[in-house]
This record gives structure tokens, C-alpha cells and sequence, in this order.
């Protein structure tokens, strides 16, 4: 029997019905395209949170969160952790294939040299109070590029599309360093352009005037790493946020700025942020039974921050790469975390757990990436700013997609109205 390639539906009551044809792609289950269900029966459909809903065709990133793979333009996501750079990816995402050595060089070198930040946005900083999160401070900014790189920007045009990339992936650490180092009342960095992506950041997040900074090859190897495994994750909430804000032909900079503050909640990119409070807050090993406890309590709201995923229902690759590298990195930089004791115990008692079992809910990439991130020097608050600098070039891989796609329409999602029927104004004194 040949697959189906269509879906019939048939409204019972009015025996409207729509045959829909079923959209294969790659890989992955075929998808109902349900364009013409309006016209045909009247009816729009209902998927709260988009469970079930493809918002569209994308070449980039492929998951399967039943066998727990994490594909970047076909690479699994294994392959690129153990061979590849931060750098490589970001092209790989961009462009579709790995850089032959010249591509690659050509490519360092327009990153390399679009790094520096104008020097008015620097006094954007002087704006806000001392203890502004870092993320909102990243949001503006990355925002405030627009003004700066708008006039001669035509986001129907490659070039131009392909340069607002390369402005995104090349600036996005300076101005994270800046958000830090406003923060700490330390002078702003200039990047060196001798360095490569992620010392270049260190540099600028670390160095003081007064001293050489001695920066540690195991630090470099790790965040390299950890923005690999960062760098996209197909239509998530930011991802998809990016796109709706990209599908009205907004600027670049603006989809991205959006995209920084969907990651920014705790359900997704600020959960590395909330992993750690959580684990401070806990403290201890003998602490985590209660955790445990109140995170499966239906009439409390602490959830086990950093475990569970939409898609991925049996293990998340990139949270298994980053469980075996904390060991490394922790040991080789001789940092003793008894925080990670806490976090090994809280993952061992909740996967033997029923609750979390029959859920399918298991450690996400962000359970154990803010440890790594302690032990590098990077203060909580940055955790989320550090997710965005890599996922930034899964945004503008997406952004450029979606200019790259013909007939790519403005996102309207539509709802279903529970408010008042039509009534008639009351005048004030009658209400
Ligand atoms: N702790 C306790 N219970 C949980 C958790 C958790 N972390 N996650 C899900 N559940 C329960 C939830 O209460 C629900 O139970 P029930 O069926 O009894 O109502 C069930 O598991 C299904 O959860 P859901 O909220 O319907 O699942 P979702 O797909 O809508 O949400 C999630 C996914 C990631 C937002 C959620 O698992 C969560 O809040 N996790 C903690 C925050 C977190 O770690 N986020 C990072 C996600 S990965 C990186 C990223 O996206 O940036």
C-alpha cells in the first residue's frame, strides 16, 4: 500500500469538508497542510502552544525528540561538538555546507572585522542603572543597531542580508562584554581582531587595564563548545519569534532584538540562569529529595529548572555532551563545585522518579551548562546573554531563510474569541 497523500475532513454537521494534502520533508513525519481548511469548511484550527503545528519549512535544523537527535544542515550534533569551532557552525548554518579553508578564512576575516561597536552606541550604556539585567541591556542595544545600520540596509537584497549577518555574529560579544562590564563599573574592551571568536570575547569580558590577562585554553575549548551546542534548535520560541517579527520585513536587528527577549523567560533560555538560583537555593545533596518533592507538587510552582522539553521525550544530545564536558572542564580548570554534587544527585533522584518517568522529562541543555558557566567566571546574570551570542547565528540563519523563501507570507496567527457577543455602549452615569 503506497502512503497516503492526503487527509480528508469532514465537518459532521454541515458536511463541508476539505481533502488536504499531506507535505513530506527530509525527514520527520509529513505534515496536513491545512491552507485551504478555511475556505472549504470554515473552520480554523486550534493548537495551543503549537504542539502540533509546522510554521514552516526550514533546511536548517532537524530533531527528532523521540531518538534524542540534534542535526545542524544534516551534522549531527555529536560530530560538530567533538570536530568543529563555534565559527565553522555559525557558516554551516548560514550557508548550507562546512567552509572550504578559503571560505572559512574569508569568513573569519569579515567577522574579525566588523566587531567593534560605534562609539555612540558605547554611551547608549551610560543610560541605565548599575544594576540593570544584562539582558535587558542586550535587547536595547542589539536593538538600537537599527538606527545605526537602517538607512542602507535592504533586507531584499543578499548582500545586504548576508552583511546584517555578519554585523549580528561579529558584534554580539562586544556588546555582551559591554553589558557585563557596565555592570561592574569596568572601562569597555576593544576587540582584538588577532584573536579568535571566543578568546576575542574573553579578552573583552575579562581584561583589565592594569594587568596581562593569562586566559585559559580549557575556558576557550569549553564556551567554544558550549555556543556549538547552542547555535540553533530549529523553531523554538525565540527562533520562531525572530521569524514573526522578520515576516513584516523589520530590519534584522530588530527580529534579533525580539528573538533576545523570548529567550530571556525562564521556560526557555533564562532557565540556565534559574538552574543555578535553583541549585544555590537548594544548597546540599540532602536538600534535593525536597526539591524533588515540591517540583512533582501540583499546588506548588517550583519546577525543576532545566529539566523537560517539548520535543525532546527521551534525552536531550546536547545536555549529555555537556554532563560528560562539566567533569572535564571542572577538573582540568580545578574548580571543586559542590553545586555540581547537588546537580548529579537532583538528576539521579528525578530520573528514578515516577513522576518524571511516565512525563518523559529529563535534563535539557540547560541543567548543566551554568555550572560550566560559574567556573569560567561568568557571573548568573550573563548565563542567558551567553545563550543569545550563539544563538544568534541560528536567528539570522533563519531570518535570512525566511527573506530566501519565495512566497513567504506575514505570520497571522488567528484565535478563537471568548469575549462578550456585540453589546452597546452604556453611557458612564448608567454603567
Ligand atoms: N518540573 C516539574 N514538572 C514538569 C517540568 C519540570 N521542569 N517540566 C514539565 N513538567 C510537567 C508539567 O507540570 C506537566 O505535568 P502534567 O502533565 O501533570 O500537567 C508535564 O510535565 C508536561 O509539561 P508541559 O509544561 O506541558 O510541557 P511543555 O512542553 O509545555 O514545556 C518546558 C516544556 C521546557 C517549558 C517545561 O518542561 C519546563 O518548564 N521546564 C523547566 C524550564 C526549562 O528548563 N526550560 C529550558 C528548556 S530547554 C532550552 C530552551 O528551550 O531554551
Amino acid at each position: 500500500m503506497s502512503d497516503p497523500k492526503t487527509v480528508k475532513l469532514v465537518d459532521e454537521s454541515t458536511q463541508r469538508s476539505s481533502t488536504l494534502p499531506l507535505v513530506a520533508g527530509t525527514l520527520g513525519p509529513a505534515c496536513i497542510d491545512i491552507g485551504t481548511l478555511y475556505k472549504d469548511t470554515g473552520h480554523f484550527t486550534y493548537d495551543m502552544g503549537y504542539g502540533s503545528t509546522a510554521s514552516t519549512k526550514s533546511a536548517i535544523t532537524y530533531i527528532d525528540g523521540d531518538q534524542g537527535v540534534l542535526l545542524y544542515r544534516g551534522y549531527p550534533i555529536e560530530q560538530l561538538a567533538e570536530k568543529s569551532s563555534f565559527l565553522e557552525v555559525a557558516y554551516l548554518l548560514l550557508n548550507g555546507e562546512l567552509p572550504k579553508a578559503a571560505e572559512f578564512a574569508s569568513f573569519e576575516h569579515d567577522v574579525s572585522h566588523h566587531t567593534m561597536m560605534h562609539e555612540s552606541l558605547k554611551n547608549f550604556f551610560q543610560g541605565f542603572h548599575h544594576d540593570a539585567h544584562p539582558m535587558a541591556m542586550l535587547a536595547a542595544a542589539v536593538a538600537s543597531l537599527s538606527a545605526f545600520y537602517h538607512d542602507d540596509l535592504d533586507v531584499e537584497n543578499a548582500a545586504d542580508r548576508k552583511l546584517a549577518a555578519i554585523r549580528l555574529i561579529a558584534k554580539m560579544p562586544t556588546i555582551a562584554a559591554a553589558c557585563y562590564r557596565y555592570s561592574i563599573g569596568w572601562p569597555f574592551r576593544y576587540p582584538r581582531n588577532n584573536l579568535e571568536y571566543v578568546d576575542r570575547f574573553l579578552h573583552m569580558m575579562f581584561e583589565v587595564p592594569s594587568e596581562p590577562l593569562q586566559m585559559s585554553p580549557v575556558a576557550a575549548k569549553a564556551l567554544d563548545l558550549l555556543f556549538i551546542l547552542h547555535a540553533d534548535h530549529e523553531q523554538n520560541a525565540s527562533t520562531s519569534t525572530v521569524r514573526l517579527v522578520g515576516s513584516t520585513g523589520a530590519n534584522p536587528y530588530a527580529s534579533i532584538a525580539a528573538g533576545i527577549t523570548a529567550l530571556w523567560g525562564p521556560a526557555h533560555g533564562g532557565a540556565n540562569e534559574a538552574v543555578l538560583a535553583m541549585l544555590q537555593e537548594i544548597g546540599t545533596a540532602d536538600k534535593v529529595e525536597t526539591a524533588v518533592k515540591r517540583a512533582k507538587d501540583k499546588n506548588d510552582n517550583f519546577r525543576l529548572m532545566g529539566f523537560g522539553h517539548r520535543v525532546y521525550k527521551n534525552f536531550d544530545p546536547r545536555a549529555k555532551i555537556i554532563r560528560e564536558m562539566t567533569h572535564k572542564v571542572l577538573g582540568e580548570l580545578g574548580v571543586n563545585d559542590p553545586l555540581l554534587e547537588v546537580a548529579l544527585k537532583l538528576e539521579e533522584a528525578a530520573l528514578k522518579d515516577e513522576y518524571f518517568v511516565e512525563r518523559k522529562l529529563y535534563p535539557n541543555v540547560d541543567f548543566y551548562s551554568g555550572i560550566i558557566y560559574k567556573a569560567l567566571g561568568i557571573p548568573r546574570e550573563m548565563f542567558t546573554v551567553m545563550f543569545a551570542i550563539a544563538r544568534t547565528a541560528g536567528w539570522i540563519a533563519h531570518w535570512i531563510e525566511q527573506h530566501e523563501t519565495p512566497g513567504s507570507r506575514i505570520g497571522r496567527p488567528r484565535q478563537i474569541y471568548v469575549g462578550h457577543d456585540v453589546r452597546d455602549y452604556v453611557a458612564a452615569g448608567k454603567r
